[in-house]
């Protein structure tokens, strides 16, 4: 799949007029707005319906100047406006649920809804509500954790903000797409259940409370069928079931054949009628196999979209709004400060007090530049990021003086390191290039590379027509004994096997995408290993980067000399967009080096911070004991920098709580023997969703017997402390709601943010089901000793499971028990209710 961006002068072509105002859109769906689509559609032609049921110029729908139909285009989504050059970023999904406040995400929306129309954006491609299944999913940054509550409350925060300002927003990707190491070729077997408990759930809140403009489906198939083929999911589901009219568009290049698309409900297929082509449903259509009303209704939810949101009436693009702002920093900066979570907090390590401090060493590869945002299709390139280096530097002033190192060698200073020789003594690698994919016969050319550099982190690449293979061989001449890196990277299709001494060490397959990949072996001195490296590009030109260094080389000797110099430590590692991406899974190791980084640093310094950039759990085991504290930064956008060091010194108390289980072990999570694909009989790829129901917290607070978590689900630490007291649980009143009233206090001598959280158990159900399940949750901020009241009302559906027997929801009277607390492990107050027959 490649994706052409469309040119700015592309968009900008359309009639000049006077920009109205948004207010007011989206219009509810009253007759009027569905006469007047009935009225444009008589106006079509049937060319014109068929015409309309693809994209255009990579990101836009057709335009239909007879009736007065603009070309409407979109963008990426979901953590700022990816195209049309540089753009707001804002703390990325995963953030914003770990801010648990909706408000924050309206907030967000709102901007990005601003951002987009100032570049002439109609649609934006996002929020995205894939569950979060394991800790290796590439996508994990984009998406909202574990819990659909969680998840779809922030969606419709998101969505109400986008939409707030005339511009639709997409709700992605329809549905369990929750790994990307193929994304395109997974099929998610995902029992009923499971399915409308745990994945559907979200996109249903952004369909019945949000009031979405748009679906895009997913890649993957879920039980047999490409979600946008799936007759059940777009029909029976979305459509029938939640009464969605927007349009269901597909995600970019995931329909495979077009008439069982367009039977299932797909509206439009993005980029373009690859598969749903006009011939093919002119056919169908005469030979009566497509239904006329079909198409009329597909057609219907392009035009309803396009009236609703006044899309018809206005131009795309809004001069007046600036292109970057201090309103848009303010609301970048806000969702990095709620957002980032403090996991642990030794001896009151934080916050720092500047005033007490001389000297402060910033260390690692996440220091400096800021990592606004991870990697593919939600990437923004910002005007300016403030990195963690930065925002410390900024806001210590000339007071205490700011030590900097990257700690680690950048992949390329790695590679460029000379350290091979030939088979016959020279210095490099000999390189042979075979003018065929598979090394067959003789190379075309040989020659002798001193280095392997040529690493270029590209995503979505043309493939090049005549296909060559590379190979390097030669060896490698240890100088000392010891553990030695070796460290390999390629790009988007490329494949590659690294061997040492005949045995693959490393093995990339042809993959959508790649992170780069290391391996850690020990050598002995004057004891040379063999080396073969067979790369297959998938472009013309080289891609590989390939290097050994010395384990004990890694890290600079400049780290540990500042921090043994320095008050205290900070030690930024983390992902980055090379390493955690769309398009393929990373590793639950921290990246090479880093674990030994932060070993390093808090050897020569007791008072070392970490700080993480990622988009979910990683490997603590190894380091999290030698060091005080640990903040966990996600994906913090533009203003990251300058909210991570307001946390670090206390002029922001940290209110950020996790919106998944942080396991210590991958092998923790009830997941991972479910993961990965096997073979159906027929041979594609399928992935048993086994764990069912008992995702997460969900199956911890399940199995108190087995390994928990390191961090669980809803905790993160705060400067100051909070009570909770006076639980009062009343009902069910004639509705079947529940009210849960308590207070929550803040005890301790600062200002900050709680949020309560609400879990119900249903001890007495029918059918097994996980001991708890988040069904409320309120972010309150209080002064030091202010107290508040909190009232939350469940409706039945908060008690209710999916009943397969009856395709519906359904409460199985009997006692149920409400916790509320400040995690889902860690809930004081508790009280029981008893629930009626169905009313
Ligand atoms: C991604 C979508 C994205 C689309 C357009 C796809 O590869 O999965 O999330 O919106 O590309 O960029």
């Amino acid at each position: 799949m490649r994706k052409a961006l469309l040119s700015l002068s592309l968009l900008m072509s359309g009639p000049a007029a006077v920009v109205a105002g948004t207010a007011g859109y989206p219009l509810p769906d009253t007759p009027a707005v569905e006469q007047q689509v009935n009225h444009l559609l008589g106006e079509l032609s049937l060319q014109q319906k068929v015409d309309l049921l693809g994209g255009v110029d990579g990101f836009c729908t057709r335009a239909m100047p007879t009736i007065g139909l603009p070309r409407l285009c979109m963008s990426d989504g979901p953590v700022g406006v990816r195209m049309h050059g540089p753009s707001n970023a804002y703390a990325a999904g995963m953030a914003l649920a770990a801010s648990w406040d909706p408000s924050l995400a309206r907030e967000v929306g709102t901007s990005i809804g601003k951002d987009a129309r100032a570049r002439g954006i109609s649609f934006v491609l996002g929020p995205a509500v894939n569950i979060y299944r394991a800790p290796l999913d590439g996508r994990n940054m984009e998406y909202y954790g574990e819990d659909p509550l969680l998840a779809g409350s922030i969606a419709v925060g998101m969505i109400k903000g986008i939409q707030s300002q005339g511009v639709v927003a997409t709700i992605k990707h329809f549905v369990a797409n929750n790994s990307e190491y193929d994304r395109r070729h997974l099929d998610s077997l995902v029992d009923e259940r499971t399915l409308h408990e745990i994945y559907l759930r979200a996109f249903e809140m952004a369909v019945k409370q949000g009031h979405v403009g748009a679906v895009m489906s997913s890649y993957n198939r879920v039980n047999g069928d490409y979600t946008a083929e799936s007759r059940y999911l777009i029909h029976d589901v979305l459509d029938r079931g939640w009464g969605f009219k927007g349009l269901f568009m597909s995600d970019w290049g995931a329909v495979h054949d077009g008439i069982k698309a367009f039977k299932a409900g797909l509206d439009l297929e993005m980029p373009a009628a690859d598969q749903m082509t006009p011939a093919k449903i002119l056919q169908g259509l005469q030979d009566g196999t497509l239904s006329q009303t079909q198409l009329d209704s597909k057609v219907r939810r392009l035009l309803r979209t396009a009236v609703r949101f006044g899309l018809m009436d206005r131009p795309r693009q809004d001069y007046a709004e600036p292109l970057l702002g201090p309103a848009a920093n303010q609301v970048a900066l806000r969702s990095a400060l709620e957002s980032a979570v403090l996991l642990k907090n030794a001896h009151h390590t934080l916050p720092f007090d500047a005033a007490r401090m001389k000297t402060i060493a910033v260390i690692g590869p996440m220091a400096y530049p800021g990592a606004a945002s991870a990697g593919g299709s939600s990437h923004i390139d910002t005007f300016h990021t403030v990195s963690i280096l930065e925002g410390i530097s900024q806001l210590v002033g000339s007071k205490v003086k700011v030590l900097y190192s990257p700690g680690l060698p950048t992949p390329d200073q790695v590679f460029k390191r000379p350290a091979f020789v030939t088979g016959d003594g020279k210095p490099g690698l000999l390189r042979q290039t075979f003018d065929n994919p598979d090394f067959a016969g003789l190379p075309a050319a040989s020659t002798v590379d001193a280095t392997v550099d040529h690493w270029k982190p590209e995503l979505w690449t043309t493939p090049a027509t005549l296909r060559k293979s590379i190979r390097w061989s030669g060896r490698f001449v240890p100088g000392k004994s010891g553990k030695y890196l070796f460290l390999t990277a390629a790009a988007s299709q490329d494949s590659y096997t690294l061997y040492v001494n005949g045995k693959a060490e490393i093995v990339q397959p042809m993959r959508e995408g790649q992170a780069p990949h290391a391996v850690t072996l020990s050598l002995v001195a004057g004891k040379p290993v063999q080396l073969r490296l067979d790369y297959k590009p998938d472009v013309a030109y080289s891609r590989m980067g390939f290097g050994v260094i010395a384990v004990d080389d890694l890290i600079a000797p400049a780290a540990r000399k500042m921090a043994a110099m320095a008050d205290a430590a900070v030690v930024a590692v983390g992902y980055g967009p090379a390493a955690e991406s769309e398009a393929f899974d990373r590793s639950f190791e921290l990246p090479w080096g880093q674990a030994a980084l932060i070993r390093a640093v808090a050897r020569a310094n007791p008072h070392t911070v970490v700080t993480v950039t990622s988009g979910g759990g990683y490997a603590t085991r190894g380091w999290l004991d030698d060091v005080p504290a640990l903040l966990q930064n996600w994906y913090p956008g533009q203003q990251g920098g300058t909210a991570i060091a307001d946390i670090l010194f206390g002029r922001h108390s940290p209110e950020g709580k996790l919106p998944f289980s942080f396991q210590r072990a991958w092998k923790d999570n009830p997941v991972h023997d479910f993961y990965y694909a096997h073979a159906a009989p027929d041979g594609h790829p399928v992935v048993r969703y086994g764990e069912g129901v008992l995702l997460g917290y969900r199956w911890y607070t399940s199995h108190p017997d087995k390994p928990q978590p390191v961090f669980p689900f809803g905790f993160g630490l705060s400067y100051t402390q909070f009570r909770f007291s006076h639980l009062k649980v009343s009902g069910p009143s004639t509705d079947g709601s529940v009210e849960v009233a308590f207070d929550v206090a803040n005890t301790g001598h600062r200002a900050g943010a709680e949020v309560a959280q609400v879990y119900v158990g249903d001890p007495s159900a029918q059918v097994a089901r996980p001991a708890r399940e988040l069904k409320g949750f309120r972010k309150l901020r209080l002064a030091p000793g202010e107290s508040r009241h909190v009232n939350i009302v469940l409706d039945r559906r908060a008690f209710a499971y999916y009943d397969v027997c009856r395709h519906g929801w359904r409460v199985d009277p009997g006692k149920f028990v409400v916790y509320v607390g400040d995690a889902s492990d860690s809930t004081p107050l508790q009280a029981d209710i008893t629930m009626g027959a169905q009313p």
